[in-house]
């Protein structure tokens, strides 16, 4: 899967923006990895890499402990891009010199480009001057001997060089293409992996799919597949792919733990077997979930609960079903990077329970049809597969579902209080314009209750908490500036058709240092 195609390979230096790189790449229809900085020479060979890119980072090449690779990377004969640190790093490796700028430079510069092959191919005229991105606090004193500019700015008299021998092809930056703030980014990437790396645009969701659908049906021959549905775009996607390949020796099980949105469970089961005639099995263990969750306060206990009992479910239905050898589960590729920037802080602040996390006694052979795709990659596939948009542009939801949005014990009046003002807060986004807008926009049920006063009465009852976030990956967010009006009308909405809430408040934290969901 995937290997069959020219790649790209990016060696993370940790710098926020490393996805971003191979998300570029990727755009253009070219295949490309991250892989930690320190993978020996002889790993980074065996992928044959058409082209090699060094991504930014937070160190100094003068630190004490600061990432570097081996020289012979740079003379192994692959093309290179040097991203920021990367170039800084191959200016310390090949003899040049690095020094603190004396003004450092973040945001945006005006590039002065002084040669228009390769690299800068098409940046003539109209697109010659190109605000770039920098965000550096070192800059290249003395270029490596061989090297020569090829663009400048006000602060930094080499933002790009390359090398004069044109064999050696090492292209460096002192800004950042990856980034949409640097204009036509993009074209200086595609440039590299297109001109310099001599990589064909072949890489498509299309190709992606037949490929994927092929090597599935090769891995299992014969066999029965289990596929464990969560609703999410992810595993729907995931089951889609393997029952194209497989047919009806796929089933697929969807646990109902109670704990979902609003018609979602409904949504899933009409989609599966109306459009794909895929067998799928649904379990309604709302109440079994849901007794168990009744005096639990801790967030971790209500994960770790929730993980065991799906756990238990899909183990009873395995074993009635019989003989199913493989799995198929919908991990993606941020949860198999391997990398610096990647060990986001969520991983070990809260137990992401995924669905299919299923213990190894069950031994079951895995197939991860989705491991090699980022989450808009795997949209573009399931529009591919024919997976309607409500699917397909679902906001992410977490495998504990409601329980997490319901500080405090769970029962089923407090799930019906918060389920009724997310289907609001659903509804007066989309109808803002906002729901593809932000990455996700909820409801939290907090456990006060505030005094009010409603017609002439007083009341003391439930407040809502409303979450909306902007965010790439989830892995950072920052809270989404909706209009007033908006968050007027799902307050007004709110308040009026949900009954036991009186007052609803909007969170304006970060992600860090909050997280996205509240436990
Ligand atoms: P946090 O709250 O850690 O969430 O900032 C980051 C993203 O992950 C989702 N999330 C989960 N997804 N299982 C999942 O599959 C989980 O247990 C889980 N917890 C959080 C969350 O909705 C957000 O998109």
């Amino acid at each position: 899967m995937g290997f069959q195609h020219q790649r790209i390979l990016v060696l993370d230096f940790g710098s926020q923006y490393t996805q971003l790189i191979a998300r570029r790449i990727r755009e253009s229809h070219v295949y490309s990895e991250i892989l930690p900085y320190n993978v020996p020479l002889a790993r980074i060979l065996e992928y044959r890499p058409a082209g090699l890119v060094l991504s930014g980072g937070p160190a100094s090449v003068y630190d004490r402990k600061a990432p570097s690779i081996p020289k012979p990377i740079l003379d192994a004969g692959v093309p290179i891009l040097g991203i920021c640190y990367g170039m800084q790093l191959v200016t310390h490796l090949l003899g040049g010199s690095v020094a603190r700028a004396a003004h450092r430079e973040y945001g945006p510069a005006t590039l002065l480009i002084d040669d228009h092959t390769d690299l800068f191919k098409g940046f003539e005229g109209a697109t010659g001057h190109p605000t770039a991105w920098m965000s550096h606090g070192d800059r290249i004193e003395r270029m490596p001997p061989g090297f020569r500019a090829i663009a400048r700015t006000a602060n930094s008299p080499v933002a790009a060089m390359k090398t004069t021998d044109r064999d050696r092809r090492i292209y460096c930056l002192q800004f950042h293409p990856e980034v949409a703030h640097t204009e036509n980014g993009a074209a200086i990437l595609r440039n590299f992996v297109y001109d310099i790396c001599g990589v064909k645009p072949d890489w498509t969701m299309r190709s992606f799919k037949a490929e994927t659908i092929a090597a599935i049906r090769d891995q299992v021959g014969t066999g029965k597949l289990l596929c464990a549905l969560s609703g999410g775009v992810d595993s729907s996607v995931a089951a889609v792919l393997a029952h194209e390949a497989v047919g009806d020796r796929l089933t697929c099980l969807f646990v109902d733990h109670g704990l979902l949105r609003e018609g979602e469970a409904r949504l899933v089961c009409e989609t599966f077997a109306k459009h794909f005639k895929i067998k799928l099995k649904l379990i309604n263990a709302s109440s079994r979930f849901i007794s168990l969750l009744e005096s639990v306060n801790d967030p971790e206990r209500k994960r770790k609960i929730i993980g065991r009992a799906f756990i238990k479910e899909f183990e009873s239905f395995a074993q009635r079903a019989g003989k199913a050898a493989w799995l198929v589960q919908g991990t993606l590729y941020p949860d198999v990077i391997e990398s610096v920037s990647f060990k986001g802080p969520s991983a070990t602040i809260k137990t992401h329970h995924n669905v299919g996390g299923l213990p190894s006694r069950m031994r079951f052979r895995l197939i991860e049809p989705l491991r090699e795709l980022f989450k808009d990659e795997v949209r573009e596939l399931g529009r591919e597969l024919g997976l309607p948009e409500e699917i397909i542009g679902r906001q992410p939801f977490p495998g504990p579902g409601l329980a997490i949005r319901i500080l405090g014990p769970v029962t089923k009046e407090r799930l019906g209080i918060v389920r009724k003002a997310d289907a609001i807060v659903e509804q007066e986004i989309r109808k803002a314009g906002y729901y593809d807008r932000v990455w996700q926009a909820f409801a939290v049920l907090l456990p006060v209750k505030t005094v009010g006063v409603m017609g002439d009465q007083r009341t003391y009852d439930n407040v809502v908490a409303v979450r909306a976030v902007t965010s790439v990956d989830g892995m950072t967010a920052d809270w989404a500036r909706l209009p007033a009006d908006v968050l007027g009308s799902i307050s007004t909405r709110i308040i009026n058709e949900v009954k036991g809430v009186n007052r609803v408040v909007f969170d304006i934290s970060s992600k860090p240092p909050s997280t996205i969901e509240w436990e």
